[in-house]
């Protein structure tokens, strides 16, 4: 059974093994992990509890979620239900990654999907995803929740491909 949860004081051995499997696999950056690896770890889970309870201004409130199946750490997801409007076409409302030992496994279009139901709790009509557009496993998982093309962008020297999903019509029928 899949939790999502945000992270505790105790959960840094799980973390740890999940930055050390990244690095394992030549993977310097963790998806969806907010500093983790730059920062303490105390420090990290205060921002993480921060963040969820009153956010800021540059960022509004959002989520961090661990998720777990089976009390195994298998991915990180992020939910940024508040962005101001300039940071929603950069950033995205929803970020995810899943641990390299646990890809092609269905987890990231679980993740997505859960996503978007906090968004539509949340009473947000519409979420932007983004994803570079030589990431053919994120650009499927957004497709199989429903998401439409709507820009591509240049982001430096990569294409990046910035999708919607419309939270009143496709992608609750979708039958994962
Ligand atoms: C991209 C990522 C999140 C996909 O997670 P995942 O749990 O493997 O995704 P799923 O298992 O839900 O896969 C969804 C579909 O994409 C396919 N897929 C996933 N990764 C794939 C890959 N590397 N190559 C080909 N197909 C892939 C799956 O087979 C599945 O297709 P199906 O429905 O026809 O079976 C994961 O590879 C990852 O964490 N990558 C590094 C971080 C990252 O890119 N995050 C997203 C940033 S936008």
């Amino acid at each position: 059974m899949i939790i999502y949860r945000l992270p505790t004081y105790d959960d840094y051995e799980l973390l740890r093994d999940y930055v050390v499997e990244h690095y394992s696999n030549h993977e310097t950056s963790i998806s969806a992990s907010l500093g983790l690896t730059n920062m303490k770890y105390e420090d990290w889970v205060d921002k993480i509890t921060h963040n969820s309870e009153i956010g800021d201004e540059e960022w509004g409130k959002n989520y961090l979620y661990l998720v777990l199946d089976n009390d195994r750490l298998v991915g990180l997801l992020s939910i940024r239900y508040d962005l101001p409007k300039h940071h929603r076409d950069l950033y995205g409302d929803i970020g995810y990654g899943v641990r390299p030992s646990e890809r092609r496994k269905g987890y990231a279009t679980k993740m997505l999907k859960h996503g978007l139901n906090v968004c539509k709790e949340k009473n947000m009509t519409d979420v932007i995803v983004g994803c570079y557009e030589d990431n053919y496993g994120s650009n499927k998982v957004i497709q199989k929740n429903g998401g439409v093309l709507c820009n591509i962008l240049k982001k430096e020297i990569k294409i990046s491909n910035e999708w919607t999903i419309n939270l009143n019509s496709n992608y609750y029928r979708i039958n994962l």
